[in-house]
């Protein structure tokens, strides 16, 4: 059961700050969102199987690869649906499979609410995007579906985590590695990551649920 891989890289970390930051604007706050998004995809996608191609440069025949099987991206809606749409961007033959789960209030257990997938997997490796990973409930009941969809590879993408949300993750499911820009401190008394950057959801979106 590997540890996360927390990024490092310091346009990460630079942006991060600024994702932080209580006066970034829904604007600025999702275009943050994407670029970081890029950047994590980046480090996540080190491993990505190829296979041999032969293109025409207009001066000769050149070996190359390509990327090889079908890669998807499953955004847990709402807070995922940005980072889907920077992804997508960098790699636009993905296939998108929306999950849409948000976390009760009173219980804090995740509810599901939106799950169009089809009978059979169609996918050979899925990236699970969600900014935030706070007690773990949302990312491991999703995982969950995925894996009785019949899906047996999967990367799970966050921007901010807590250790306890790393730890539930870890456990209900080691064989899914897990890439973040930051591991926080911890969770407070409400399961808030702290000190996080507040809702995602709500910051994207300028709204306040
Ligand atoms: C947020 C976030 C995750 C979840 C993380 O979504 O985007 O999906 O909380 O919390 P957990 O690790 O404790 O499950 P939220 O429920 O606020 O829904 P939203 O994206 O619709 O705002
Ligand atoms: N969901 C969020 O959007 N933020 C948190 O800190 C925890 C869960």
């Amino acid at each position: 059961m590997p540890p996360p891989l927390v990024s490092r890289h310091p346009l990460v970390l630079h942006k991060l700050a600024l994702l932080r930051d209580q006066s970034t604007e829904p604007r600025i706050f999702r275009a943050l969102v994407r670029d970081l998004s890029k950047l994590l995809f980046y480090e996540a996608t080190l491993d990505l199987d190829l296979e041999p191609v032969t293109v025409r440069t207009p001066l000769a025949e050149c070996p190359s690869q390509r990327l090889a099987g079908q890669l998807g991206l499953v955004p847990i809606l709402r807070a995922g649906l940005g980072m889907a749409d920077a992804i997508l961007e960098l790699m636009p033959t993905a296939q998108v499979w929306h999950l849409g789960l948000y976390r009760d209030h009173q219980t804090l257990k995740p509810i599901t609410y939106y799950n169009k997938l089809p009978a059979r997997p169609t996918l050979d490796l899925a990236f699970v995007l969600d900014p935030m990973l706070a007690t773990g409930g949302s990312a491991v009941a999703a995982i969950d579906i995925l894996k009785g969809w019949g899906l047996t590879r999967l990367k799970f993408l966050a921007l901010i985590a807590a250790p306890e949300g790393v730890e539930t993750l870890r456990q209900a499911h080691p064989d899914v590695p897990i890439f973040l820009a930051a591991l926080d401190s911890h969770l407070n008394a409400d399961k808030y990551i702290v000190p996080g950057l507040g809702d995602a959801g709500d910051r994207q979106f300028g709204t306040t649920c």
